[in-house]
């Protein structure tokens, strides 16, 4: 058995996604344990580069993770024949031009979403993906959660009977910085000058975890809304929040399935999870959060009786049955850049390239012309 050296290029890891979940959760932990494992046993090992602007963060961060290689020269890196992947977790802003330079290159591409801040952008670096021959990719990480895991189990069970609607509730409250604590996401998010906004952000998920799940999105109809305009930014100045930091989104699926979310980052949390997606079917019902989700059976639903007149007597709450643990999962993040290992080694199955990561901009843009024009939209079908 053997081991295959994969050079990758890692660009934007000093930041939050890049480092967290990329650097420490996949690629350090994946190297950590001997590379991943090909179908015939054979291991690939990640060779990272870091790349980036600051010299010292990146030789720190390499040095804490046992990474050799660290270069704040980009147009080097993608010069190297020996490198043959480019990965980027930058800002949203620069990650369509990005990948461009580094297809041009000859590189094999993979980064996380939005894969472009526009859909024009999105839909001519997914057909220079496509025309280049070389393997792409984009994060869809919502769809390894094991709360989504399971709820997918769910639905392919039968379980549900025939789906009605799905309701979605992300989010949590994003501190302001002007008095106690400071903001726990960065500035820029609440920028629109600089790529921010809720529905640029979340609605390129809310297409996947759709799509995968319930059935293609075919309408939309969103209203944003900018409900903090001004936040303290992490050298500690006010400025004016023009993003959008709320979005309450409805959504026609094909075959008829209703499903809404709201998202906000200006909603303190009563519910189980960050984000939660109840599900309802003729049959039975969801709840699904980030790791758990409870079933309601329709021989285990009560019978409520609307009566103002008296407390409630039904706690609800303790309606609902687990599904149980029979899993262990891992880190979904790792879990995608396992499967896109493989993809590239040995060209194992593979569904998240930049085509589906344009459909999330497109939705995202949908969403924001809704919201603009005040009226439903159809989604229309890709052309790529
Ligand atoms: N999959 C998810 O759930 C998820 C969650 C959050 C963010 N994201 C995405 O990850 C990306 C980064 O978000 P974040 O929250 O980590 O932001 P962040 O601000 O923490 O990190 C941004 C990174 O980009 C780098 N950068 C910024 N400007 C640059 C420039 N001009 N040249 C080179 N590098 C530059 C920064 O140094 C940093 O490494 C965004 O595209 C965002 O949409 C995905």
């Amino acid at each position: 058995m053997a081991t295959r050296r994969l050079g990758l290029i890692m660009h934007g890891v000093t930041g939050r996604m890049g480092y967290n979940q990329h650097l420490v959760r996949s690629i350090a932990a994946i190297r950590a344990d001997g590379g991943v494992a090909l179908s015939n046993g054979d291991r690939v090992m990640p060779d990272p580069i870091l790349v980036g602007r600051h010299a010292e963060k990146l030789e720190s961060l390499a040095k804490a993770h046992g990474i050799a290689r660290w270069s704040t020269d980009l147009d080097a890196a993608l010069a190297d024949p020996e490198d043959e992947l480019f990965f980027d977790a930058a800002t949203t802003q620069m990650r369509a031009e990005l990948l461009g330079r580094a297809l041009d290159a000859g590189k094999h591409v993979y980064c996380e979403k939005p894969v472009a801040d526009t859909l024009h952008d999105a839909l001519a670096l997914a057909r220079k993906a496509k025309a280049s021959g070389r393997k792409h990719g984009v994060v869809q990480d919502k769809l390894f959660l094991p709360g989504l895991r399971k709820l997918k189990l769910l639905i392919d069970s039968g379980y549900f009977g025939r789906i009605l609607s799905v309701r979605g509730e992300f989010g949590y409250w994003v501190f302001e910085g002007d008095w106690g604590w400071p903001a726990q996401r960065p500035s820029w998010n609440y920028r629109q000058a600089d790529g921010g906004g809720i529905i640029l952000d979340m609605l390129c998920h809310w297409r996947y975890v759709l799509d995968n799940l319930f059935g293609p999105v075919r309408a939309l109809t969103c209203l944003g809304a900018t409900h903090i305009p001004e936040r303290i930014d992490e050298a500690g100045h006010a400025y004016r929040a023009d993003a959008d930091d709320a979005a309450y989104a409805t959504f026609e699926l094909e075959g008829g399935i209703v499903a809404h979310i709201n998202s906000s980052w200006c909603v303190r949390v009563r519910r189980d999870d960050l984000v939660t997606f109840q599900v309802d079917g003729t049959h039975g019902s969801a709840v699904a959060g980030l790791t758990s989700c409870l079933t309601q059976h329709r021989v285990n639903t009560p019978k409520p009786v609307w009566n103002p007149d008296i407390p409630q007597t039904i706690d609800f709450y303790e309606t609902w049955e687990p599904v149980p643990e029979n899993e262990a999962y891992d880190n979904g993040f790792r879990q995608q850049w396992e499967m896109f290992v493989r993809h590239l080694a040995e060209d194992a199955p593979w569904s998240y390239d930049l085509v589906e990561g344009a459909k999330g901009v497109q939705l995202a843009e949908l969403g924001l012309k809704s919201w603009a024009e005040r009226r439903w939209l159809d989604v229309p079908e890709l052309a790529v």
